[in-house]
């Protein structure tokens, strides 16, 4: 019934997202082969014996993938949707999965072409709910939701996700008010990075007023607003100049240097870098750091080369892993690319204190 696992991606970004796909099956020795089209935001990992692809929510967790917004199982195709009745065929589809649903996702490929598709989903959303609600498929404790995604009005992959191993937010896009008082854009990025990564539950123990970060490659000073908001206080590195408003704040020191041969005299709480560097640089430095044990948490962007992007996202992070792991470091290492990140991934690394259990050992 479910012979497939649909992801959403960035477009542009589905090579990638099937390759990290790919090898997570591989792994899970789940044969399996991808379909994709470049800029389509869309991958199928479809099965190539009759495992069925749920079984992989039991053994990939969604929090480990990268470049997948949002995924599902899903059977083939469904095609041809009458204009005047889709819910009827919908429906006939969706009964002998026999499962029930705590919530459903309509959604549409993240592309120009996808968008269209977003207002007829606004539209046919109340009419579904209220007919899955009939035929008494919701259930507030059911532990999945429904997904369609529609590819146009008449055509849908239709299937289901685990709610506690797929992503809350509708299509995987976290969407965010942009502060008006914040230096710059990127600022979105980095309160992106810290809801995803960290949860409510780690927030309290993890960011504290009266911590001490630094932030490499800071101007303007988007990212330095996101953590003096917070409470923290700052060294911001830069030769650039960093918004008049931040400084005023009183919670930022500037320092003109480079960010590669800077260090602070004694550790830090939180180290934070957004350079367009190169993604080996900055992963040899940010190692660095935590070798010297100078900081606990940070959150750092990889800009992306042109090619080979997905084998140098899997360079920077075992370099990370191994380098840490070599100094007798515990840690936890996780990447994303978020949905406010473009040609990058960010990364969020964290030392384990001591006794506590690494859950999550990274690449
Ligand atoms: C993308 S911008 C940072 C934007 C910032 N995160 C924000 O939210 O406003 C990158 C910054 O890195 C700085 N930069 C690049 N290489 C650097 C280096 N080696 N040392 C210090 N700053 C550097 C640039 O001057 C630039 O201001």
């Amino acid at each position: 019934m479910f012979d497939r696992i649909i992801a959403l991606c960035r477009a542009g970004f589905e090579k990638e997202c099937a390759a990290e796909l790919q090898s997570h099956a591989n792994a899970a020795g789940f044969a399996a082969y991808v379909k994709t089209e470049t800029g389509s935001g869309l991958v199928q990992l479809v099965a190539s014996t009759r495992q069925p692809a749920d079984s992989l929510f039991e053994q990939i967790r969604f929090h480990d993938l990268i470049f997948c917004r949002q995924w599902f199982a899903s059977g083939e195709l469904l095609t041809g949707l009458p204009d005047k009745n889709r819910l009827q065929p919908l429906l006939e589809h969706i009964k002998p999965f026999g499962l029930h649903f705590q919530d459903v996702e309509l959604a549409w490929p993240d592309t120009n072409e996808g968008k269209a598709i977003s207002k007829f989903c606004k539209q046919f959303r109340p009419h579904l709910l209220a007919s899955l609600k009939k035929h008494r498929l919701l259930s507030a404790q059911a532990g999945q939701r429904l997904h369609i995604l529609f590819l146009d009005s008449q055509t849908a992959f239709v299937g289901y996700a685990r709610s506690a191993n797929s992503n809350p937010q509708a299509m995987g896009i976290m969407r965010l008010k942009m502060p008006a008082e914040a230096p710059s854009r990127s600022t979105l990025k980095l309160e992106e990075a810290l809801h995803w990564f960290i949860s409510q539950e780690n927030e309290r123990q993890y960011i504290k007023a009266g911590m001490r970060a630094v932030d490499l490659g800071a101007a303007p000073g988007g990212w330095s607003w996101q953590l003096i908001k917070r409470g923290m206080l700052v060294t911001a590195i830069d030769n650039g100049a960093l918004d008049e408003g931040l400084m005023k704040s009183g919670m930022v020191e500037h320092i003109q240097a480079d960010a590669f041969k800077w260090m602070p005299d004694k550790p830090v709480d939180w180290l934070v870098c957004d350079m367009v560097e190169r993604p080996l640089l900055v992963s040899r430095m940010i190692s660095r750091w935590f070798t010297r044990r100078m900081c606990q948490y940070s959150i750092f962007n990889l800009k992306l080369p042109m090619s080979q992007r997905y084998q140098s996202v899997m360079e920077c992070l075992s370099y990370i892993h191994h380098t840490l792991s070599d100094a007798g470091i515990a840690f936890e290492l996780r990447a994303r690319q978020l949905y406010h990140d473009r040609e990058e991934i960010t990364v969020f690394l964290r030392r384990l204190h001591p006794g506590e259990l690494d859950d999550n050992p990274g690449e």
